[in-house]
């Protein structure tokens, strides 16, 4: 009874002349979150890129709500209510935190629209350093910025390429967390991260690519109870 909100069917991609994914599908129902998994190099990124429209689909169908959302520009994609947040934040550095928040806020189309308030209960943090400027921020910061600002377009489905890389254990909870309480509040979430455990509590569904190749996938009970499985395609 649950609608598929994202549906991805055989995509392949590339660089270039260098072809990445070879096949890739995978569906994100509305209120889950999905995880996508897999080494370095295995076409994680490449996957959200080119769902978020920053490279064509060679091959196969990226469908929104049932329709076809491929070959359309990261604007009019971000626009449906896709929220990135991507790999290394890239907040504006020159920008403050509030100036950050508003520069994306978008009308939403749900009853549960985003606010600066909003945003500042879910990352205190962020109300006492609403004047400071994005590159004066710590990295956990400037995550919890870079989730602000998505949330400001009112996304049904917020999209984040390593979630929490590079940031201290405390914050990296903070931020499972927050990711927590959004899905809890009905936002569906596709993420990548290398905290299988965590990916695990938060997740519903887990999607492992290996060379551009969806090579399993299921349920965090399955994955729980495969460690050659998980010794195989995550060294984990
Ligand atoms: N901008 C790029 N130009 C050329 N090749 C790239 C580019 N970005 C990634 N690749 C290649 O695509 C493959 C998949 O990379 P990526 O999607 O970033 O993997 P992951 O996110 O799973 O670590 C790798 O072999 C990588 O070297
Ligand atoms: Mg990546």
């Amino acid at each position: 009874m649950s609608e598929v909100l994202l549906q991805i069917d055989n995509l392949t991609t590339g660089y270039g002349a260098s072809q990445v994914l070879f096949g890739v599908s995978l569906r994100v129902q509305t209120g889950q979150c999905v995880s996508l998994q897999g080494r370095n190099g295995m076409g994680k990124s490449t996957t959200i890129r080119a769902l978020m429209g920053m490279l064509p689909a060679w091959q196969g169908q990226i469908l929104w709500r049932g329709q076809p959302m491929h070959g359309q520009s990261p604007h009019v994609i971000a626009q449906k209510g896709i929220g990135l947040v991507p790999e290394g934040r890239q907040v504006f550095p020159n920008l403050t935190v509030w100036e950050n928040l508003v520069a994306t806020a978008r009308a939403g189309s749900s009853a549960q629209s985003w606010t600066l308030e909003r945003v500042f209960d879910l990352f205190p943090k962020l109300a006492q350093r609403r004047s400071h400027f994005g590159n004066q921020l710590s990295g956990g910061e400037q995550q919890m910025l870079a989730i602000g600002r998505a949330l400001m377009t009112n996304p049904d489905l917020l999209v984040l390429d390593e979630a929490t890389e590079g940031l201290s254990p405390l914050l990296r909870q903070e931020i499972w967390q927050s990711l927590a309480l959004l899905k809890q509040q009905g936002i569906s979430i596709l993420v990548t991260d290398k905290n299988l455990k965590q990916l695990l509590e938060l997740c519903d569904h887990h999607v492992i690519l290996q060379k551009g190749q969806v090579v399993w996938s299921g349920d965090s009970e399955s994955l729980i109870a495969d460690p050659a499985l998980r010794q195989r395609y995550l060294a984990a």
